[in-house]
């Protein structure tokens, strides 16, 4: 059945019960949109299409090498990760964790993992007492993130977990609070801290290379194909929360933050469900939001599962313009700098964004350097993310604390 809430700026259509509870839910200041953890559990998939595993496993590293152990040998981990494990000085593969017996057997053998050091969700928490294992590389998906962080905290192994930290704001205080009681660290693994494209724009914009800032546009959609919650975890809310927000449109939110260097004071935002559709049975389509920042500048943000392909940024200041577009892909980046001081900006390689986070966590683990992307700037994200959903309940525009939380 269909339910309809009337906004300030028309209607938002939402399909089945399970979602208008949602909305009502994220309708409260404070509150997650999705309750994550109980509901879900960790199971193997089998071996993605395509994937290309290496003929002869990496060579060793050097003495203080940083040994992670993967939790979820999913397309993520197996297509873009594990083989850029390669390309880090200070990182490498010490054990791997699968719910398919027969993938891990394979990955394992290719990447040169012992067999003792192969592990299921069932047996996980013997890594307790594996010593070759310093850190937990989490990739599973968004909905057990929280619950196989805390248990890996609890193992006493530091944590790389994916994007997005978790589906709530309250999950993510969880993590983080089970880190500081193992006295372990937590890094959440945006690579675009680590690719020169989105490096050299932060620094362009700290300069006021485009004056001072007025918008920021982003947009970060695909279309995906036919699909239902039953089989694939990107449309499931327990696993997904509202969908393309937290999985693309992540990266537009960062982008806005870290070329603003400002938190937004109030946020408005729609969200969209087609009716009819499975696609989006459990979550969003589109999500729309506008954001005002403290300095007077403000930002659009689009993300979409059911538009053609876009993954840009346009930072507009009073002198000019910063135009990425792709903006925060795995490669190609492109970037320009419009007015005063145009021109074509290519700083360096985007492949070593992947190899690059492995090994600014490895330092922070070895010599105790500050983590660019920690455990609290995941949480701020999703606190954003949950105002977000909340002003699209509503109708209202969210007024939000400095730290992201939502005013009453
Ligand atoms: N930073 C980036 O650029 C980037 C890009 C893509 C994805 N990610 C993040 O990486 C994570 C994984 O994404 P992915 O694209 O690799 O997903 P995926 O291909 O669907 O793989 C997920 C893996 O998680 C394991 N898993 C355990 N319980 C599961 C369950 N109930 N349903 C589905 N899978 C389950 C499975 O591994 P086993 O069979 O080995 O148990 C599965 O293969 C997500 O958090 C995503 O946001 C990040």
């Amino acid at each position: 059945m269909l339910g309809n809430v009337m906004t300030r700026r028309g209607m938002l259509q939402v399909g089945g019960s399970a979602a208008a509870a949602a909305l009502a839910l994220a309708a409260k200041p404070g509150a997650a949109l999705i309750q994550s953890g109980g509901a879900v559990r960790a199971t193997g998939r089998p071996l993605p299409d395509g994937v290309a595993l290496p003929q002869t496993p990496a060579g060793r590293k050097r003495a203080d090498s940083v040994g992670f152990a993967i939790v979820g040998l999913g397309g993520y981990a197996l297509n873009q990760m594990l083989p850029r494990f390669a390309h880090a000085e200070r990182a490498h593969v010490a054990a791997l964790v699968s719910g398919n017996p027969e993938k891990l057997r394979r990955v394992g053998d290719a990447y040169g993992v012992p067999q003792a050091a192969r592990y299921s969700y069932e047996t996980f928490a013997r890594i307790a007492s594996d010593d070759r294992i310093d850190a937990v590389y989490v990739v599973l998906p968004s909905g057990l993130h929280a619950e196989w962080t805390i248990r890996a905290f609890d193992a006493g192994k530091h944590v790389l977990c994916e994007k997005p930290m978790a589906l709530s704001s309250a999950d993510c205080a969880r993590m983080i609070a089970a880190g500081r009681r193992a006295g372990r660290k937590l890094m959440i693994a945006y690579r675009s801290h680590f690719e020169p494209h989105n490096r050299e724009a932060m620094a362009l914009m700290a300069r006021n290379a485009v004056g001072r800032l007025r918008l920021v546009r982003a947009e970060q959609s695909y279309r995906m194909g036919p699909t239902r919650p039953s089989e694939n975890w990107r449309v499931s809310r327990a696993l997904a929360g509202g969908g393309p927000l937290e999985d693309y449109g992540i990266y537009g939110l960062q982008a806005a933050l870290y070329l603003s260097g400002e938190m937004p004071e109030s946020i408005s935002a729609t969200a969209f469900r087609p009716a009819g559709d499975p696609r989006f049975a459990e979550i969003f389509a589109h999500v729309a939001s506008q954001w005002r920042f403290p300095s007077g500048a403000v930002a659009q943000l689009v993300t979409s599962y059911d538009s053609a392909g876009t993954n840009l940024v346009h930072a507009r200041g009073t002198d000019g313009a910063l135009i990425m577009d792709p903006a925060t892909g795995y490669a190609g980046q492109k970037m320009r700098l419009e007015g005063r001081d145009a021109r074509t900006i290519s700083p360096g390689d985007p492949d070593v964004q992947f190899a690059g986070q492995l090994d600014h966590f490895a330092d922070a683990i070895r010599d105790g350097t500050p983590i660019r992307t920690p455990g609290e700037m995941g949480l701020r994200d999703l606190r954003l993310i949950e105002a977000i959903y909340a002003s699209a309940a509503s109708g209202a525009t969210v007024r939000l604390a400095p730290d992201g939380t939502m005013r009453a």
